[in-house]
């Protein structure tokens, strides 16, 4: 039986082997579900060991497992590390899911439920890509280690301890990855940038204490009001970050590049569906591709403080909280836009106030070429597997190990997603298409055997 043949026949067993994978709610930000996550760990381990792998290991963190495995028995062939990771992020508010989240269900060619895109549905994808390796030729045609994290969504904290730790045991010829996205349906992607992540949390402080807003409206400060004009004056009306410097380091696009991501089949009304909003905003002078992967932003993700409960309560807030982040593109320094984040912010505040700033975490950019030979075999593996073009692509979202990776063993780093932008990934009704699925096991057992040509 040939490779695709053996796939086409176990699609309903692999759906559902999904979707008791999809099953353990393994939160990775909430304590409450430690047995979960420690559930998941021990749930991929099983599967690493019947998809060939000679040892696994169940490595313990200071915070959530990590699952780590090895396959080599494939002297003089390419050695590749997979990356990807089991723990998921939460599924509130959880009245705005059509079926619950952690009930898989497919509907209309679509399978719903928190993790089905990010991550657990795409690492599933070489867990069935390895195991059909192996069942259909006896053993795995190249050497695999497998690095599957359980704290992916809370910043990675352990990991490159653990990548520290371990850096002979890990060297591979590629790093290869399925954290990303599809360009569009039907068009099978290579990410080759992502940006970077800074996080960073204040708390405005004013009176001592909560004040009645009657008694003491007009003659002291609000914190709340205070907080809202700080982050009014971020943006200018370019929709430019103001923050000095900010722009100084970032690089220029080359005229090639942006020609080529420019003309890739994507398109701005299809964005517009996803986004669903009754209009749009971006920094002048660059097309929307461009803003969305080339360009740093700065969002602002929660603000806090004063009475939001039911009817009316007339106070004057003691504080006011905001967490916000900023995404960084190549050339940008995380540790040097902390620093002029923090100073343009404690600037604009007035003496009024005080603010304790936090920067949660830290994470670089990254943006390579693509032109060593792994790269033509994965671009074939996923033309053969979806029987479509396909393209070569950045992306706005950022996995900072990504970065780490190509840093320390400056290998090439292959990023090949089967998510796609519309798939609600962090939140409710998160799906995976079923085609992007299958497509996705296709590629990727083509892809290992392809490189054992290389
Ligand atoms: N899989 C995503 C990253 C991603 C999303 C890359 C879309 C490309 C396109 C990852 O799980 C994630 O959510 N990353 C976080 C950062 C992380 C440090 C919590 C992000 O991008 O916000
Ligand atoms: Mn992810
Ligand atoms: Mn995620």
């Amino acid at each position: 039986m040939n490779l695709s043949e053996y796939i086409e026949g176990k699609r309903d067993a692999h759906l559902a082997e999904l979707c008791e994978f999809l099953r353990i709610p393994s939160v990775s930000t909430k304590s409450e579900h430690k047995p979960d996550i420690e559930r998941a760990a021990q749930w991929v381990a099983d599967k690493l060991r019947r998809a060939g792998m000679k040892t696994v290991e169940i490595v313990p963190t200071r915070m959530h497992p990590l699952v780590y495995g090895e396959s080599l028995e494939a002297p003089g062939k390419p050695t590749i590390l997979f990356y990807g990771h089991y723990d998921v992020q939460p599924a509130e508010p959880l009245e705005l899911w059509t079926s619950p989240a952690f009930e898989p269900a497919v509907r209309d060619g679509n399978l719903f439920g928190r993790g089905t895109a990010d991550d657990k549905g795409q690492v599933h994808i070489h867990l069935k890509a390895l195991e059909s390796l192996r069942d259909v030729q006896g053993k795995l045609p190249i050497n695999v280690k497998v690095m599957i994290e359980g704290e992916e969504e809370v910043g990675s904290v352990s990991l490159w301890d653990f990548v520290q730790k371990n850096k002979s045991r890990l060297q591979a010829d590629a790093l290869v990855v399925s954290d990303t996205s599809m360009l569009a349906p039907g068009v099978p992607s290579i990410t080759y940038g992502l940006r970077g992540l800074n996080y960073y949390q204040v708390e405005i402080a004013g009176p001592a204490q909560d004040l009645h807003s009657g008694v003491f409206g007009g003659a002291v400060p609000n914190p709340l009001t205070i907080l809202c004009e700080l982050f009014a004056r971020l943006h200018d009306k370019n929709f430019r970050v103001t923050v000095p410097g900010f722009y100084h380091d970032v690089a220029q696009l080359s005229r090639a590049e942006r020609k080529a991501l420019n003309s890739l089949p994507w398109k701005e009304k299809e964005f517009r569906k996803t986004v669903g909003a009754p209009g749009y905003c971006g920094e002048k002078g660059s097309t929307i591709v461009e803003r969305l992967w080339t360009r740093p932003t700065l969002e602002l993700n929660g603000i806090w403080g004063g009475y939001t409960g039911e009817g009316s309560k007339t106070v004057i807030p003691a504080k006011a909280h905001a967490k916000f982040s900023t995404r960084l593109v190549p050339r940008q320094n995380p540790d040097k836009i902390a620093k002029q984040v923090e100073k343009h912010v404690r600037k604009l505040l007035p003496k009024t106030v005080t603010c304790k700033f936090e920067v949660l975490s830290k994470g670089k950019p990254w943006a390579a070429p693509y032109t060593h030979p792994i790269f033509k075999t994965a671009l074939e593996s996923l033309q053969q597997g979806f029987g479509k073009k396909a393209v070569f692509i950045r992306e706005g979202g950022s996995i900072p190990f990504v970065t780490q990776m190509h840093d320390t063993f400056k290998v090439p780093c292959v990023l090949m997603g089967f998510g796609l932008p519309d798939e609600n990934a962090h939140a409710p009704d998160e799906h995976i298409a079923v085609e992007n699925y299958f497509g996705g096991i296709r590629s990727i057992a083509q892809f290992y055997q392809g490189l054992a040509k290389l």
